[in-house]
């Protein structure tokens, strides 16, 4: 349990659609601040994977916030690819079409997030059910992306201070 919300790697299910969770890495650096409550995939059947996980914010209300996004693909190692962004979180919930590639990766969990308003965050945060058919869609659907392994990479900081990372693993095949 103890480890649940400290660094580690889960290595869970195969999907046979051509987007695939690998692994799941979630880390906080500041337990004091934040920390994961829980963060797993759950495979129901072949078709319907799921992803959820839940951080407890201790210091709330939290007026600051600001994400990096990076898309990494394997090559060898994971080296960065096509996206490397630092967002407001607050100024972009407040203006959502204020950079079109957040907008695109917002996509991918606003509506199984209740991470859905403008700040403060007063409460818990949850992911709640992310589908890999869901991450199928955007993905084929908005951009035409080589196969391969990738990570999807997000650092999550609080008035300027690194505080958690959720690193999202996906083979697309
Ligand atoms: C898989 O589970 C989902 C969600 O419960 C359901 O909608 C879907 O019909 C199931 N698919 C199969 C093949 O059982
Ligand atoms: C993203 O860009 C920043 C600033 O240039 C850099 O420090 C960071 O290492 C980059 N992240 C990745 C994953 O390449
Ligand atoms: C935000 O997400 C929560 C929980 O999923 C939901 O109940 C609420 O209606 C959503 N709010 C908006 C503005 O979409």
């Amino acid at each position: 349990e103890y480890d649940l919300k400290r660094e580690k790697l889960y290595f869970i299910f195969q999907v046979t659609g051509k987007v695939e969770f690998t692994n799941l890495k979630c880390t906080s650096y500041d337990p004091k601040f934040s920390e994961f409550e829980y963060y797993h995939f759950k495979a129901i059947n072949r078709t319907f994977k799921y992803l959820s996980l839940k951080v407890k914010l201790y210091e709330t209300p939290i007026t600051n916030v600001k994400v990096n996004v990076a898309l990494l693909k394997r090559f060898g190692g994971y080296k960065p690819f096509l996206y490397n962004v630092t967002v407001d979180a607050c100024k972009f919930l407040k203006n959502p079409s204020s950079n079109a590639v957040i907008v695109y990766l917002h996509g991918f969990f606003k509506s199984h997030s209740n991470m859905n308003h403008t700040c403060p965050y007063d409460h818990d945060l949850i992911v709640d059910k992310l589908t890999a058919d869901f991450l199928n869609t955007q993905v084929t659907e908005v951009i035409s992306f080589p196969f391969g392994e990738f990570l999807f990479q997000s650092q999550w900081f609080a008035y300027d201070i690194l505080r958690a990372s959720v690193n999202v693993y996906v083979t697309l095949s």
